[in-house]
């Protein structure tokens, strides 16, 4: 019995480490490696966690040349069309925004006290997509229909107490893209009432017109 316990000696001996230095650097190896993979862990979470930013569109401009006093569009061919330019800002850092198709409606409020509206035009805009802090202008003539100019001219006289309110609507949906994947559609429905003056035009606005979330 006490022959079979001596192979077991250099075993023990074995146990130690031949080269301590090597054991310490490795587990100081080992706990870099750790912190290392956490804060690279803890970025990519914090990156694609991160909640994406709703686009911000603005009405910058806003006229019908029929109702300009100051034009002699009455006469023109076409000159109850409306001139709108519209921008998009992707406010997101880093990401970038897919747009479907945009359904834009304008109407406008014959009933201001009890909410009436009518349809007077509408416009879509194509699909696109717009690169991060990226600004997207869209400058349109649309073509009217239906618009009551009667009531309108009488809201824009000068007297008048009733001002004439006007709409727009804008109605899509939206992806983003994070560097790798494009993340699921996200509803983007924003609508603004604005008032059109003796000018034709949307009521001068600092920086233009925000348009606000619809629910
Ligand atoms: C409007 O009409 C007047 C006279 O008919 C003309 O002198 C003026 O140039 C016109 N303005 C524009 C913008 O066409
Ligand atoms: C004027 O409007 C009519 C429809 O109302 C359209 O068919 C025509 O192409 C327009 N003309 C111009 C020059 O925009
Ligand atoms: C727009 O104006 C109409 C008429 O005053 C009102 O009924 C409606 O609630 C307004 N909408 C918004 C978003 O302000
Ligand atoms: C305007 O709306 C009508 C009715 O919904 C639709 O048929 C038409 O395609 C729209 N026009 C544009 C340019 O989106
Ligand atoms: C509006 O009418 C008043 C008088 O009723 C006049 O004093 C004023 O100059 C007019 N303003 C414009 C922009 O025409
Ligand atoms: C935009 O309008 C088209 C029809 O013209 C419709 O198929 C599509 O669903 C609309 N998009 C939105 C976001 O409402």
């Amino acid at each position: 019995m006490a022959s079979a316990e001596i192979p077991l000696a250099p075993a023990k001996a074995n146990s130690k480490p031949r080269f301590p230095i090597l054991s310490f650097i490795s587990n100081y190896f080992l706990l870099f490696l750790a912190i290392v993979i956490t804060v690279i862990l803890v970025a990519l979470i914090t990156w694609f966690g991160m909640h994406p930013l709703r686009p911000r569109c603005t009405l910058g401009k806003f006229y019908i040349p029929t109702l300009d006093k100051a034009s002699n569009a009455t006469q023109t061919v076409n000159s109850t069309a409306i001139s709108i330019e519209l921008s998009f800002w992707n406010r997101n850092t880093e990401k970038k925004v897919y747009y479907d198709k945009v359904n834009m409606t304008f109407s406008y409020y014959y009933g201001i006290n009890n909410g009436l509206s009518i349809r007077i035009g509408n416009t879509s805009i194509p699909p696109f997509h717009q690169r991060y802090l990226r600004t997207k202008d869209h400058v349109e003539t649309i073509q009217t229909f239906g618009v009551p100019w009667e009531d309108v001219r009488m809201k824009i006289s000068n007297g008048s107490t009733t001002p004439a309110i006007f709409r727009v609507d804008l109605e899509t949906h939206v992806r983003f893209k994070n560097g790798l994947w494009k993340t699921r559609r996200h509803e983007l429905r924003l609508g603004a009432n604005f008032t059109v003056n003796d000018h034709g035009r949307m009521m001068s606005v600092d920086n233009g017109l925000r348009l606000h979330t619809i629910f």
